[in-house]
């Protein structure tokens, strides 16, 4: 069985260690803290994974220890990198000394261009997880380009967050009762304009643009955030408390796309001509249009998919199915 190390131990991370736990030998798990050595028994594997799920750091396990976890992996050895951090550099050293990388992370796929190309280039990174979670939209990427279709656009609906948000204000909830709602099930970042900001919808195209070839940065995307400028440097309590002064601006869009036959989404749409993420008024009846609530939407747009597009609808989010994409990801590289 191939070696796997694990590097960012949190919800993802530990379910794909017992995703994992059947198709390889787990070499190690890294979180913050350091980082566990194997070879433990799978028992003891899963004991590890409901410790630090009970809050204690892989450090402090009586099999743990600090340090840099890099020092630690076996040649040859399949990564999944379940962090949220900037490390492209990192994962591009990796890469060189011959290691396989499964992201569910999107940051190090969204930094300079040449480290994209540096990671991805030759096939050894994988990146299904980072735009959908489970949800097969980075492999039907793929599959369009490598057989030769020619894909005009793409449109998608890839928060989740803000999925809710805007199916609650098309049912007539207030702007300002939507964010609070979302926050308090924990939908939200802390500060819920992490989310509202479009920034995390942005990387998901920008990694599906660069998937098809274009050799954008962020800074080439034109983001519309959920909240106004002036919002901005806010604490989160002011923000907060000031959130219905933004309920007749939105209710007011909402009512102008009723008026039309359509309805608001948050929409990330991709064309060789550049893409653009933010409000979008969409007819009831277009696939957009039909999605409801939390849940992600891609349509494809293509010369063979040209009438009417291809479509992936789904769950955007969930620590099992983001393992699942990973684990896909991870068995493809073997
Ligand atoms: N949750 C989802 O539904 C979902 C869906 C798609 C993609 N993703 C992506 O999957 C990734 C993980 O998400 P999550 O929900 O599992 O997040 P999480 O619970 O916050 O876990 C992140 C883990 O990364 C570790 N970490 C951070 N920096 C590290 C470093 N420098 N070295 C080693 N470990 C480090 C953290 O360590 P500590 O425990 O020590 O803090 C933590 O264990 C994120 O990039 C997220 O965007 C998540």
């Amino acid at each position: 069985m191939h070696n796997l190390a694990i590097y960012g131990f949190g919800g993802v991370g530990r379910a794909v260690l017992a995703q994992a736990l059947p198709h390889f030998t787990l070499a190690l798990v890294a979180d913050r803290s350091g980082y566990v050595v194997g070879p433990l028994s799978n028992e003891r594997w899963l004991a590890v994974a409901a410790a630090k799920a009970q809050g204690t750091t892989l450090a402090s396990l009586p099999e743990g220890t600090s340090g840099d976890w890099r020092a630690a992996l076996p040649a040859g050895c399949l990564v999944a990198d379940t962090t949220a951090e900037a490390n492209a550099a990192q994962l591009v050293e990796l890469v060189a000394q011959g290691q396989r990388l499964a992201l569910a992370n999107k940051k190090p796929l969204c930094d300079d261009l040449n480290l994209f190309q540096a990671l991805v280039g030759e096939r050894r990174t994988r990146y299904e997880a980072t735009v959908g979670a489970g949800l097969p939209i980075v492999v039907t990427t793929n599959l369009l380009r490598d057989s030769g279709d020619q894909v005009q656009r793409i449109e998608g609906c890839l928060s989740g967050t803000l999925g809710f948000l805007l199916s609650s204000i098309e049912q007539g909830k207030p702007y300002s009762s939507a964010v609070r709602e979302a926050k308090a099930l924990g939908w939200t970042e802390p500060d819920p304009r992490d989310d509202l900001g479009g920034v995390d919808v942005a990387r998901k195209a920008l990694i599906l643009a660069r998937t098809l070839g274009y050799q954008w940065n962020l800074s080439d995307i034109a983001i519309e955030p959920l909240y106004p400028a002036e919002f901005a440097d806010l604490s989160i309590a002011e923000f907060m408390a000031q959130l219905e002064q933004l309920d007749a601006g939105y209710a007011q869009r909402q009512a102008e796309a009723v008026a039309q036959g359509q309805t608001l989404r948050y929409v990330a749409s991709i064309t060789p001509d550049g893409a653009r993420i933010g409000l979008q008024a969409v007819a009831n009846d277009s696939p957009l249009g039909s999605l409801k609530g939390p849940d992600n939407l891609v349509a494809w747009t293509t010369k063979r998919y040209q009438e009417r597009p291809l479509v992936v609808r789904g769950p955007g989010a969930g620590v099992e199915v983001t393992a699942s994409a990973v684990l896909f990801d991870l068995l493809a590289l073997c």
